[in-house]
């Protein structure tokens, strides 16, 4: 496709055709562009009880209301503040890698890859860890819906998770703290900076993201240094390579696939194709990011690649407001696990791996 239709109208499987792009350059032209928008309620009625949950959160905002809504958490993000985090981060890594010590078989992703950045960002939100296990079932069933619908399951599951929500919210009026969701929560009183569906849809963003991301690059990145045992080798006696290790298994790997959906605000010609205004756009990020135009030799894995400027954490207003912290994880997760475990083996074909179902998070379901 990035050769020969580098720009397809595509058919998804949930019956809506998307603009799909392919190319390095057009995706970073295309996350530029301030005519794909994101506020689809502009083109279509919205007809979900529970959508606004989701909606009201900048990822699903223009401008500016979309500057509004990342400036109320964007501090708690900086690259500073999250570096003061390190201690914490490789605490909780340590005693997740403690607890599998001794055990012959091991899946990565539930005792290692899912936990670590759930408990780092519940305690960053202010959120019992406890309840970690009810997140990750709401959470996973939400993104994963294969059809782009919402049936019962997924909407009992909508339910369950806004009650969660409402209980803890009215906790934290009470009781606040230092977290995330109690700043939030100060916000929103003052009225003018935050509505109520905005606190609901922020926090939602910061839990989903917190659960279906980290855990692919943690994961991704064991897949693709397992897979290339030299490359395996060298972090392990040069552990200082980790930071573009990282950046490497993010491109060579993408732990999420393709762009939210962008929808064009007027009709235009956007690289030779004719987009009419409504027309969703989507951004195909691990096919940018593997683009020859742009990275020599693609399909290698090489740690060493140095400084990339890789899609995976998007571009533009809406690029990843969590990388600084993503990339933190990644770091600790991965050298800790191999410095510690330097034996480590895939312990099924890597053909028999399940990936997960739906379209934007790139991950497997288990890594034994
Ligand atoms: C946005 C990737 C981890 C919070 C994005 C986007 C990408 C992305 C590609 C842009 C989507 C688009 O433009 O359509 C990733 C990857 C991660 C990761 C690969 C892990 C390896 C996190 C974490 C958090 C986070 C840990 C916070 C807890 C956000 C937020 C946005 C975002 C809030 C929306 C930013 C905006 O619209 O201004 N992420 N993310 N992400 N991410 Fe991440």
């Amino acid at each position: 496709l990035r050769e020969e239709d580098p720009v397809p109208y595509v058919l998804l499987p949930d019956g809506q055709y998307a603009w799909m792009i392919t190319r390095y350059e057009d995706a970073v032209a295309a996350l530029k562009e301030q005519r794909f928008i994101k506020d689809f309620t502009k083109f279509y009625e919205e007809d979900m009880e529970n959508a606004d949950l989701f909606s009201k959160n900048m990822l699903f905002a223009d401008p500016p209301d979309h500057k509004r809504l990342r400036g109320l958490v964007s501090k708690a993000f900086t690259p500073q503040l999250i570096a003061g985090m390190r201690d914490r981060i490789q605490e909780i890594t340590d005693e997740l890698l403690e607890e599998i010590a001794g055990k012959k078989n091991v899946n990565l992703i539930d005792e290692f890859a899912f936990p670590l950045p759930i408990i780092v960002i519940c305690e960053m939100l202010g959120i019992p860890t406890d309840d970690r296990d009810k997140f990750r079932i709401w959470s996973n069933s939400i993104i994963e819906d294969p059809n782009g619908g919402y049936d019962e399951k997924v909407q009992q599951h909508m339910n369950d998770f806004v009650q969660y929500l409402q209980k803890r919210f009215a906790y934290v009026r009470e009781n606040p703290g230092n977290g995330l969701i109690s700043q939030l929560i100060i916000a929103e009183e003052k009225g003018d900076q935050l509505t109520e569906q905005e606190l609901y849809g922020v926090v939602t963003l910061l839990i989903i993201a917190g659960h279906e991301t980290t855990v692919n690059l943690i994961g991704n990145a064991v897949m693709a240094l397992l897979e290339h045992p030299r490359q395996l080798a060298l972090l392990k006696n040069q552990p200082e390579l980790i930071h573009t290790a990282i950046e490497e298994a993010l491109r060579f790997n993408d732990p999420v696939e393709f762009s939210t959906s962008r929808w064009a605000a007027e009709s235009f010609e956007f690289k030779g194709k004719s987009i009419s205004k409504g027309d969703l756009v989507i951004v195909v990020l691990n096919s940018a990011n593997h683009d020859p135009n742009q990275f020599k030799d693609p399909d290698v894995f090489d740690i060493t690649r140095g400084k990339s400027r890789h899609l995976a954490f998007g571009k533009g207003i809406h690029a990843c407001l969590g990388a600084p912290l993503a990339r933190l994880e990644g770091e600790i997760a991965i050298n800790s696990l191999i410095q510690r475990y330097p034996n480590i083996k895939l312990n099924i074909d890597k053909n028999d791996l399940e990936w997960r179902s739906g379209m934007i998070v790139r991950g497997v379901k288990e890594l034994p």
